[in-house]
């Protein structure tokens, strides 16, 4: 069996490693398609390095734009390379515009496609991911659910064929990868700080870099703990930030993007992580970190059902009371997200 894998975005290379893992053990062939969308060493390069990702065969070197730009530039490279390599499927993963272009692509072409993450639903239309992911999922014939949550999100939308709970490849990677974290990063060393001394924060989010107001709001709200607060801070709200002029608080410590070893280290010694990102989200609940998560909704609602995962959206009295609560002892932590093995049982799906 001939494998496409399309990838673009930070979360993709994560969630893909621990597959393609599994397809090469399988012996399947598997070609990696990066369509560029993101391209600083620390949004992408490091993680092939770090977590053994073979080369992308092509990189599409889409870069940064609007969505359209961004995505009709990969629906076009990616359809030429499918062309010329005829694949028996191809495989997208999670909500990025990379997601849906790899999608249109292979559907266009007759050409079989799984998407892995599918039928998770925020029900915020405002969110580019939303549009990314429900018609990824409308298109797909393979839809490898994380949770019994979006498998029923696909059961209410009339999505039954193909449909398959196999748990989340992110879990796969956290307990593959966390042991080696702890041995190798350096980052607590490096950044003088203790286990359970600091906060862990991370923003990115359209809605969240996209307006000053909220922002600053956040960022205001920051500046009111008394603790430190490390920030591997995403290009796109770097730039926010400093066309807005935002200040920095002093207890702020803006870094830059750190590679996936040293993230989950910052993460399983954080005591609380702030974040509006989908797989840090997760994370948190795999090392049972307290999450406040600085939006309104998630699709990840198994976080929140027992506490671990607060939705305290970017109001600063929010923010900062939940900061200050501390964590309730002896909340229940259930295996919403599988086994650890799902990427082997999306490889065995693949090749029924
Ligand atoms: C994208 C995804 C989002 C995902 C996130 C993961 C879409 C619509 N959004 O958001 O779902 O959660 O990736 O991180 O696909 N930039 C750089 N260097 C890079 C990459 C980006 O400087 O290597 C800057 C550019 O100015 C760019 C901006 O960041 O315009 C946003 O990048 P983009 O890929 O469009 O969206 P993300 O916010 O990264
Ligand atoms: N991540 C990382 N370094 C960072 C920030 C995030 O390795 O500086 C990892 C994080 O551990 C998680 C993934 O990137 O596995 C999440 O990606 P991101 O927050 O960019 O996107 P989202 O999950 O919201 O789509």
């Amino acid at each position: 069996m001939k494998i496409i894998t399309v990838v673009g975005a930070r979360p993709q290379f994560i969630k893909s490693a621990p597959v393609s893992q599994a397809i090469a053990k399988a012996g399947y062939a598997e070609l990696i398609v990066h369509t560029g969308q993101h391209y600083d060493y620390g949004m992408s390069k490091v993680f092939f390095e770090e977590m053994g990702i073979k080369e992308p065969l092509i990189n599409l070197n889409v870069g940064s734009g609007t969505h359209a730009q961004q995505t009709s530039q990969m629906l076009v490279g990616i359809e030429g390379f499918l062309l010329s390599h005829t694949p028996d499927i191809v495989l997208v993963y999670g909500d990025t515009n990379s997601t849906l272009a790899g999608a249109l692509a292979a559907v266009k072409l007759g050409i079989k496609l799984a998407h892995i993450e599918a039928g998770l639903r925020s029900y915020n239309r405002q969110m580019p991911e939303e549009h990314n992911r429900v018609l990824t999922d409308h298109c797909s014939d393979l839809l490898f659910c994380p949770t019994q949550t979006a498998v029923n999100n696909l059961d209410r939308e009339g999505i039954q064929n193909g449909v398959h709970l196999v748990g989340d490849t992110m879990y796969d990677a956290v307990l593959q990868f966390s042991q080696l974290a702890l041995r190798n990063s350096l980052i607590l060393e490096s950044l003088d700080l203790k286990p359970k001394d600091y906060l862990l924060a991370t923003i990115h989010r359209a809605y969240n870099t996209d307006s000053s107001t909220v922002l600053s709001s956040i960022l205001s709200a920051f500046q009111q703990v008394d603790e430190t607060i490390i920030f591997p801070i995403h290009p796109r709200t770097l730039q926010a930030i400093k066309a807005s002029n935002i200040t920095i608080p002093p207890n702020v410590r803006l870094i830059d993007p750190v590679g996936y070893l040293d993230m989950l280290t910052l993460e399983q010694n954080a005591r609380v992580i702030l974040t509006d990102s989908g797989g840090i989200q997760k994370e948190a609940y795999f090392f049972k970190v307290q999450c406040l998560t600085l939006r309104p909704e998630t699709e990840w609602v198994e976080t929140t059902a027992s506490g671990w995962n607060i939705l305290v959206g970017t109001d600063p009295a929010k923010i900062i009371a939940a900061i200050n609560s501390p964590l309730a002892t002896g909340l229940p932590h259930s295996e919403y997200f599988g086994d650890g093995h799902s990427s082997e049982t999306i490889v065995k799906l693949l090749g029924s």
